[in-house]
């Protein structure tokens, strides 16, 4: 049998960084998506393939001699492999549609699309175990990371993520335009995280501040998402910037793109780690053509629209 498995990358509304230090996140799964097919082979390796490269790897391999491009990929088709008492290996193929590095949770995808196809093969994929899968295995390549991304991933919509705690889905059926502009500059989320917590180590006072500002943003903002009032919704969302400013992960090129696209969107602000990578605006619809005819020459810059579905899966014979 062959498994197919797809995954939805994310856009993260409201509080990035902060989330991985306690504080609510507001996510939302996007109409990209990862696909990923596995079928089991008949040696004893784990063959991995991407746009990044391929690689042959014995199963007995130790996970600490892997390239990190391959890593989580390895992680998770070992542990199902002895999970399931199999005697041979997998073979793994990843084709995206989320660039890399560009803060749109395209690691995430890749770590759900993959535990989903390949659990597969052996029984009914259940979503709170690939979820555990994919963190897991994404823990490999970024210890740190809060679960945020990998839970909007396999649920889908726009949900509400603080650490530690269950996720909420935040139910609505009001149509949200929001647009992307890559910046193209790829960044690191470990050495962003690094920063922060540095960031954070040094300027205790600073942080508990923007901390507690940052939980009551959120509120705000889940409210306005709720009651679909888009004036709020961009107002917090141009501050959730500010915030992210002061704690160092804006550039004066992500900043410029703010100022570029502010002035026909309700607001804009970072998406993920930051550094680099792209930036969200909420648009009325009938101003989005217009502005993104107007950046085009200058950014690549797309709409994006929410995923609803999450992580799926499908058997192919
Ligand atoms: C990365 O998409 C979001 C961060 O908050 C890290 C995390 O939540 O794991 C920067």
């Amino acid at each position: 049998m062959t498994s197919k498995a797809s995954a939805p990358g994310k856009i993260i509304l409201f509080g990035e960084h902060f989330v991985v230090h306690g504080v609510k996140a507001v996510l939302c799964a996007i109409n990209k998506r990862v696909t990923v097919i596995s079928k089991k082979n008949k040696t004893q390796n784990i063959f991995i393939k991407s746009s990044l490269g391929e690689n042959t790897i014995a199963i007995t391999e130790s996970i600490d001699n892997i390239d990190n491009m391959f890593k989580p990929f390895f992680f998770i088709a070992k542990k199902i492999i002895i999970e399931n008492n199999f005697s041979n290996g997998v073979d793994i193929e990843i084709q995206s549609e989320i660039p890399i590095g560009a803060g749109l949770g395209s690691s995430s995808a890749c770590c759900v699309a993959t535990a989903a196809s390949i659990s597969n093969l052996f029984s009914k994929p259940e979503k709170n175990k690939i979820l555990e899968l994919a963190i897991e295995a994404e823990q490999t390549i970024f210890p740190k990371t809060s679960g945020a991304d990998c839970t909007v991933s396999v649920f889908g919509g726009i949900i509400e993520y603080q650490k530690d705690s269950d996720y909420k889905i935040i139910e609505t059926e009001h149509e949200f335009n929001f647009i992307i502009v890559n910046s193209k500059k790829s960044h690191s989320t470990n050495i962003v995280v690094d920063r922060v917590n540095k960031f954070r180590t040094e300027n205790k006072e600073i942080f508990n501040d923007l901390y507690n500002d940052e939980s009551k943003l959120i509120e705000k903002a889940v409210e306005s998402l709720q009651k679909f009032n888009l004036e709020t919704i961009g107002k917090c969302m141009s501050q959730n910037q500010i915030f992210l400013e002061q704690l160092g992960v804006s550039n004066d090129q992500l900043q410029e793109i703010i100022k570029l696209v502010e002035k026909d969107t309700f607001g804009a602000k970072i998406t993920g780690a930051g550094d680099g990578g792209c930036i969200i605006a909420l648009t009325d619809k009938n101003k989005k053509e217009s502005l993104l005819q107007r950046i085009k020459t200058e950014y690549e810059s797309y709409p994006v629209t929410i995923d609803k579905t999450g992580m799926q899966v499908f058997n192919i014979t």
